[in-house]
């Protein structure tokens, strides 16, 4: 009898989510939740396994790819895949797979909460209230910007830009996009309109930005960009920290080129507490929980799992990234 497949996850899961790996498998997981499975271990158990399920914090890059000599598949438990190196992947024809689609309301809600959070001082506001430090009521007390008709400038426009859009109409945003392609479809549909980047970032009063992490977007927002944006605009990024230059948004948000930044996403995950942006006001900041919520991360790590079973059973995953 054929030795089973060996599938290594690195994080732990519900038992539950994985009982259909282990019907047809060995599966074994790092034994945390919450902190990632170090390097060492994850390239000794990159060696033996035939499928990894990983999470964006993971490198899957060429060092593990030389090693990992019996490997079919990595199931990244994210819609972005910039922690892998697909390339690599490629060239040994290894699958590799993310999980789109499933999270983009989530994601979409995540990030809208996120614009409102930022324009409206949510956050001084309930800290405020927690502290003891609500006085009175007063005229322009914790006044923040209005959400609704404003600008909002996408950049990337994915389902998830799309997802976004209708947030953001129905709070009668007008909605501009910027896209390596022009979207007529969405332009039609939804009626949001097309910008040059140069136009998006003077024009939007809370720029998004939800493009994917690639050679081309990493470094996209820099001093000069700031610069173009509004005095009184948010940027908000709920795509990947490396997409702005972070030295640069910092000097933005101190030399008032901006008005706040609220952010889901860093260079350095997680970012330290005594990191310079979290000592500004105007930044609100979350531990990248885009698309954390418990019916979407479960869906997820279902998806994961599919995508396993399938390539391990010769069939074809639903959402590969390089087939
Ligand atoms: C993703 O799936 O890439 C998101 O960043 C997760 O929140």
């Amino acid at each position: 009898m054929a030795a089973k497949p060996y599938i290594y996850i690195t994080r732990k899961l519900p038992e539950s989510v994985i009982d259909t790996l282990k019907s047809f498998a060995d599966v074994e997981m790092w034994d945390s939740e919450e902190n990632p499975v170090p390097r060492d271990i994850l390239l000794n158990e990159a060696k033996k396994a035939d499928a990894l399920l990983t999470m964006l914090s993971d490198k899957i890059d060429k060092e593990l790819f030389d090693i990992a000599t019996n490997l079919k598949v990595v199931a990244n438990l994210a819609v972005g895949f910039d922690n892998i190196d697909v390339e690599e992947a490629t060239k040994r024809r290894i699958v590799v797979c993310n999980t789109p689609d499933i999270l983009t309301d989530t994601t979409a809600d995540l990030a809208f909460s996120l614009l409102l959070m930022t324009g409206r001082r949510l956050v001084e506001a309930v800290d405020v209230v927690r502290e003891g430090k609500w006085k009175s009521w007063s005229s322009y007390f914790l006044a923040g910007t209005d959400v609704h008709h404003k600008t909002l400038g996408i950049v990337g426009m994915g389902n998830i830009g799309e997802a976004v859009a209708k947030r953001a109409l129905g709070f009668d945003m007008r909605v501009l996009y910027h896209n390596r392609s022009r979207k007529l479809e969405t332009e039609e549909k939804l009626g949001v309109k097309y910008a040059t980047f140069d136009e998006l970032v003077k024009q939007s009063d809370y720029v998004l930005v939800l493009t994917p992490l690639t050679p081309e977007t990493k470094g996209m927002f820099t001093k000069e960009v700031f610069k173009r944006m509004k005095k009184s605009a948010f940027f908000i990024n709920v795509a990947r920290g490396p997409v702005a230059v972070e030295a640069d948004l910092i000097e933005a948000l101190k030399e008032g080129e901006i008005a706040g930044a609220g952010l889901d996403v860093f260079d350095k995950e997680p970012i330290s507490p005594d990191h310079p942006l979290l000592q500004l006001n105007n930044v609100v900041a979350l531990p990248h929980i885009g698309s954390a919520s418990v019916e979407t991360r479960t869906a997820m790590m279902e998806l994961c799992c599919d995508n396993i079973e399938a390539v391990l059973k010769n069939e074809v995953p639903k959402t590969p990234v390089n087939r």
